[in-house]
C-alpha cells in the first residue's frame, strides 16, 4: 500500500484556531503559564480476583496511586516510566474514559472527576485522546468519513450537510488524501491510521491532547512523520499535550516538561533541562542511562548503564514509603518507613522530587554495582 501522506502539514491553519494560536503560551519561563489542567491526588484502583485459598479474595491494584500535576496553555507534558506504572491509566484518568478511584481534577477551573456522561459532554470536546494502537482504535466497520465525522455531528460543530466538506478538509491537514475520505481503516496503513486518529482528536478542536504512545506502535521512518505532523500542529494550533512515550529521545525532543512515574506515582517533575540533564531522583536516573541513545545527559548521568537490581514490585502489594526502595542502591530506613513527598528543589519550585535524598550524582555506577 502506498503512503501518500505528505511531510508538511499544508493548510494547517484551515482550522479556525487564529485565535488559540495567538494565545499560544510559550514556555520559557514557568511564570507565565496559564493552567488548564490540574490533577491532585489522583488514585485508580482495579479490583482483581485472587483465587489461591478456598474462596477467591478481592484485592486492589493501585494502577494510579496519588498522582499530581498540572498542565498550561500549549504546553507538552511528556509522562515517561516503565511498563505498567500506570501512564496509561493516568492518560484515561485525565480524559475521563475511566472515572478515578479518589482525588480531583480540574479542567479550566471546573472539577470533572466524577461528573457523569451527560455533564462531561462539553468538556469531552476539549480534551482528546490519541490511542497507542492505531489498528484497534478505529472502528473497522466505519468509513473515514463517518469516523473523523462522528465528533463533529455529535458536537453540533459543523451543518450536517457541510461534515464531509470538513473531513475532506481535516485529511488534508494531517496529509492525508481528501478524495479516500469514503474508505475503511484497512485500507491505509499504520501511519496513515495514525494520522486519521489524529484528524479524529483535532476535528473538534481541543484544547488538550492526551497522546498514549502515538507512534510506537509505527515504523521508525513513519514515526518522525507523525511526530513531525504532531509538532507542527502544536505550533500551529497552541494545543497542550499529554504525552506518554517510551521512548526518552522523543520525549526530549517533543516536550516542555516531564514527569516522570514508577509504580503508580510521579518521582519527578521538571522541565526538560532538569530531567535530562539535572535529574536527581535515582530512578529518573537509571531510566535515563538506560537509554544508550540518549547522548544528552551531559554530567549528570555515566554513559554506563545503571543495573537496577530486581523487579518491578507488584501494584497490588507495593513497598512501604518509597515505592522505589527495593531497588534503590542509596536506600536507608527512613525510604522504607516515610513515603517521601513530592518536594521542590531548592529555589526552584517547577524542578519537585520524591526522594529523602536527591542529588545531582556523576557517578552513580559504582554505587549501583556496590549495593
Ligand atoms: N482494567 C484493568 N484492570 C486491572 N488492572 C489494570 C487495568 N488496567 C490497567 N491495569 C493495571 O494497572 C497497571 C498500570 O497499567 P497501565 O496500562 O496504566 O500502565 P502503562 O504505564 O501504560 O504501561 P505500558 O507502558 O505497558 O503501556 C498495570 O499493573 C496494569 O496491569
Ligand atoms: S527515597 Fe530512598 S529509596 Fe526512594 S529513591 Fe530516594 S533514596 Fe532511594
Ligand atoms: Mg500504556
Amino acid at each position: 500500500m502506498t503512503d501518500n501522506t505528505t511531510d508538511a502539514v499544508e493548510g494547517a491553519g484551515a482550522i479556525d484556531i487564529s485565535k488559540r494560536a495567538e494565545e499560544s503560551v510559550v514556555h520559557e519561563s514557568q511564570r507565565d503559564r496559564e493552567v488548564l489542567l490540574t490533577v491532585k491526588d489522583l488514585a485508580k484502583h482495579f479490583p482483581v480476583k485472587e483465587y489461591s485459598g478456598l474462596f477467591p479474595k478481592t484485592l486492589q491494584t493501585r494502577a494510579v496511586d496519588g498522582v499530581s500535576f498540572d498542565l498550561a496553555k500549549g504546553e507538552t507534558l511528556g509522562l515517561v516510566g516503565e511498563s505498567g506504572c500506570g501512564k496509561t491509566t493516568t492518560g484515561r484518568l485525565v480524559t475521563r474514559l475511566l472515572e478515578p478511584t479518589s482525588g480531583s481534577i480540574e479542567f479550566e477551573g471546573r472539577e470533572i472527576a466524577h461528573l457523569k456522561e451527560k455533564a462531561l459532554r462539553p468538556m469531552r470536546r476539549d480534551i482528546q485522546m490519541i490511542f497507542q494502537d492505531p489498528y484497534g482504535s478505529l472502528n473497522p466497520r466505519f468509513t473515514v468519513s463517518k469516523i473523523i465525522g462522528a465528533p463533529l455531528e455529535i458536537h453540533g460543530l459543523v451543518p450536517k450537510d457541510k461534515i464531509k466538506a470538513r473531513v475532506q478538509e481535516l485529511l488534508e491537514i494531517v496529509g492525508l488524501n481528501p478524495e479516500h475520505v469514503n474508505r475503511y481503516p484497512n485500507e491505509f496503513s499504520g501511519g496513515q491510521r495514525q494520522r486519521i486518529g489524529i484528524a479524529r482528536a483535532l476535528a473538534v478542536e481541543p484544547k488538550v491532547v492526551v497522546a498514549d504512545e502515538p507512534v510506537s506502535a509505527l515504523d521508525v521512518s513513519i514515526q518522525a512523520q507523525v511526530m513531525n505532523l504532531m509538532s507542527q500542529l502544536r505550533r500551529d494550533l497552541g494545543i497542550a499535550f499529554v504525552f506518554i512515550a517510551h521512548d526518552l529521545g522523543i520525549v526530549r525532543h517533543f516536550c516542555d516538561r516531564i514527569a516522570v512515574m514508577y509504580l503508580g506515582k510521579i518521582v519527578e517533575v521538571g522541565d526538560r533541562e532538569d530531567i535530562y540533564e539535572k535529574p536527581q531522583h535515582p530512578y529518573t536516573q537509571a531510566l535515563l542511562s538506560a537509554a544508550p541513545d540518549l547522548n544528552v545527559v551531559r554530567g549528570a548521568v555515566p554513559n554506563e548503564r545503571i543495573r537496577l537490581i530486581g523487579d518491578v514490585p507488584s501494584p497490588i502489594d507495593p513497598p512501604s514509603g518509597c515505592r522505589f526502595r527495593t531497588r534503590c542502591w542509596k536506600a536507608q530506613e527512613i525510604c522504607a518507613a516515610e513515603e517521601p513527598p513530592l518536594d521542590p528543589e531548592d529555589g526552584k519550585p517547577s524542578h519537585t522530587i520524591a526522594c529523602h535524598f536527591p542529588e545531582v550524582k556523576t557517578n552513580l555506577v559504582a554505587e549501583a554495582d556496590a549495593s
